[in-house]
C-alpha cells in the first residue's frame, strides 16, 4: 500500500498543503508547534475516522474556518484509489472513495491500512484500562472489519440493560431476556480479544526479544473466564455470571461483569509491565506490539499498511534505534516526524524525502 498524495484544506493549523510522497521514506522536519504531528494525524484520519487527540471532529478545522477536508489518493492491490473527507459541523461529514459519496463509515474505514506509533501510544502502559481496550479493539477492527458491528452491537445491548436497570429492575424476566442477549454479544467480543492477543503475543515477542536481548514478553487477556473456550461456552458461562450477580447488578443499577471492564496485562520476564517496567522497556514493549500489529495486517489482508512515527526514534537509545529501522521492511511506507535529523545516521538518510515544515507550510 502506497499514499502518493496528501491535500489538506483548513486543517488544524494548515491552510492548504499539498504534498507528493516520493519515496518509501518521509522525514517530516521542524521545530516544535510547526504542524508535524498535525500532518500524521490528518493521514491517521483518513485511516481510522479518528483521531486520539479529538473529542469533536470539529477540533480539527482551523480556528477562525467553518470546514475542513483532508484528502489523498493511495495505490491499493494494484489500483488507484482517492479518499476525501470534509468536516463540516453540525452536518454529517462527507465521505468520498473516488468521489462516489459513502453513507456508511465502513465503506471508508481502513481503505487506507495505517499503523500509528506515537509517545502517547505510551498510554498502553500508564493509562487505564479503557485506553487498552480502545487499542485492542482498534487493532481487530483493522484486520476483521465484521468486529466493529460485534463490538456496536455489544454496547447497544449494555447500554439498554443500564437504562432498565436504572429504571425497571424489578422485572426480572426482561433482565433475563437482557442477560441471554449480552452474554452472547459478550462471548463473540472476548473471543475475539483472546484470539488476537494470542495471534499477536507470538510476533510481538519475537520481535521484542531481539531488541530487549532477550526478555520474554507475554501478554494476558484479563477477564474473569477461564481460557481456551469456544464462542458457545464462552456465552453459557457469562450468563452463569451474569445471572449470580444480578441482585448485585439491580441494588447498583450498573452493568457489573463483561468486556467493557476487562484489561490487558504485559508481563517481561513474568513481571507485570505496567507497575514495574523502566521507560525504556515499556517504549520497547509497545514498538514491539505495533510492529507485530503492521505484521499482523500485513499476513492478513495482503497489504502492507504505512507506519506512522511520530517523534519516537530520537527517545529510543542507539540500539533500539538502529533495531526499527532495520525491521522495517522496504516495501513499508513510513512517515516519520521529528525535530531534526541529528538523531538518523547517514545510511538512513541517504534514501528518505527530508520535508521541512515550518508554521503549517513546507518550506
Ligand atoms: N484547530 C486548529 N487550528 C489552528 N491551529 C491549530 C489547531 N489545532 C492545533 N493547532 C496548532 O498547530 C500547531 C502545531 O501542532 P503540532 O502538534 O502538529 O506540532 P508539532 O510540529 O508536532 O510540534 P512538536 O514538535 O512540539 O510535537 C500548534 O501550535 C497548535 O496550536
Ligand atoms: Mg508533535
Amino acid at each position: 500500500m502506497f499514499l502518493n498524495y496528501l491535500k489538506l484544506k483548513n486543517f488544524r493549523n494548515y491552510t492548504y498543503l499539498e504534498h507528493k510522497f516520493k519515496k518509501r521514506k518521509t522525514l517530516f522536519v521542524g521545530k516544535n508547534a510547526q504542524g508535524k504531528t498535525n500532518l500524521l494525524e490528518a493521514v491517521y484520519y483518513l485511516s481510522a475516522l479518528s483521531s486520539n487527540r479529538i473529542k469533536k471532529d470539529s477540533e480539527l478545522i482551523k480556528f477562525g474556518e467553518n470546514e475542513c477536508t483532508i484528502s489523498g489518493n493511495c495505490i491499493k492491490c494494484d489500483v488507484e484509489v482517492s479518499l476525501d473527507v470534509i468536516i463540516n459541523p453540525p452536518k454529517n461529514k462527507i465521505l468520498k472513495v473516488n468521489g462516489l459519496k459513502k453513507t456508511k463509515s465502513q465503506e471508508f474505514l481502513r481503505v487506507l491500512q495505517v499503523v500509528n506509533f506515537s509517545s502517547a501510544d505510551l498510554m498502553l502502559m500508564r493509562g487505564e484500562p479503557s485506553d487498552r481496550r480502545k487499542w485492542l479493539d482498534l487493532a481487530i477492527c483493522q484486520i476483521y472489519g465484521a468486529y466493529y458491528d460485534k463490538l456496536a452491537k455489544y454496547n447497544k445491548i449494555r447500554l439498554q440493560k443500564s437504562n432498565f436497570l436504572a429504571q425497571f429492575s424489578h422485572n426480572s424476566g426482561l433482565l433475563e431476556a437482557f442477560n441471554t442477549q449480552m452474554s452472547i454479544a459478550a462471548a463473540n467480543i472476548v473471543y475475539l480479544r483472546i484470539k488476537f492477543l494470542k495471534e499477536l503475543e507470538k510476533i510481538a515477542a519475537k520481535k521484542h526479544r531481539t531488541v530487549s536481548q532477550g526478555e520474554n514478553l507475554t501478554l494476558d487477556y484479563d477477564c474473569d473466564l477461564p481460557k481456551g473456550l469456544c464462542v458457545k461456552e464462552l456465552s453459557e458461562i457469562i450468563y452463569e455470571k451474569l445471572n449470580s450477580i444480578k441482585d448485585d447488578e439491580i441494588r447498583r443499577a450498573q452493568c457489573l461483569f463483561g468486556p467493557h471492564r476487562d484489561d490487558v496485562s504485559f508481563f517481561i520476564n513474568e513481571i507485570d509491565a505496567k507497575k514495574y517496567a523502566s521507560q525504556g522497556q515499556q517504549r520497547t514493549l509497545v514498538l514491539a506490539l505495533k510492529l507485530a500489529e503492521l505484521d499482523i495486517i500485513k499476513e492478513k489482508t495482503g497489504e502492507t499498511p504505512l507506519l506512522l512515527l511520530d517523534d519516537v526514534l530520537a527517545e529510543l537509545d542507539n540500539v533500539r534505534q538502529n533495531y526499527l529501522l532495520n525491521a522495517i521492511g522496504d516495501d513499508t511506507q513510513t512517515i516519520i516526524t521529528s525535530v531534526d535529523t541529528l538523531a538518523f545516521d547517514d545510511e538512513f538518510l541517504a534514501d528518505v524525502d527530508i520535508i521541512k515544515i515550518s508554521n503549517g507550510k513546507k518550506i
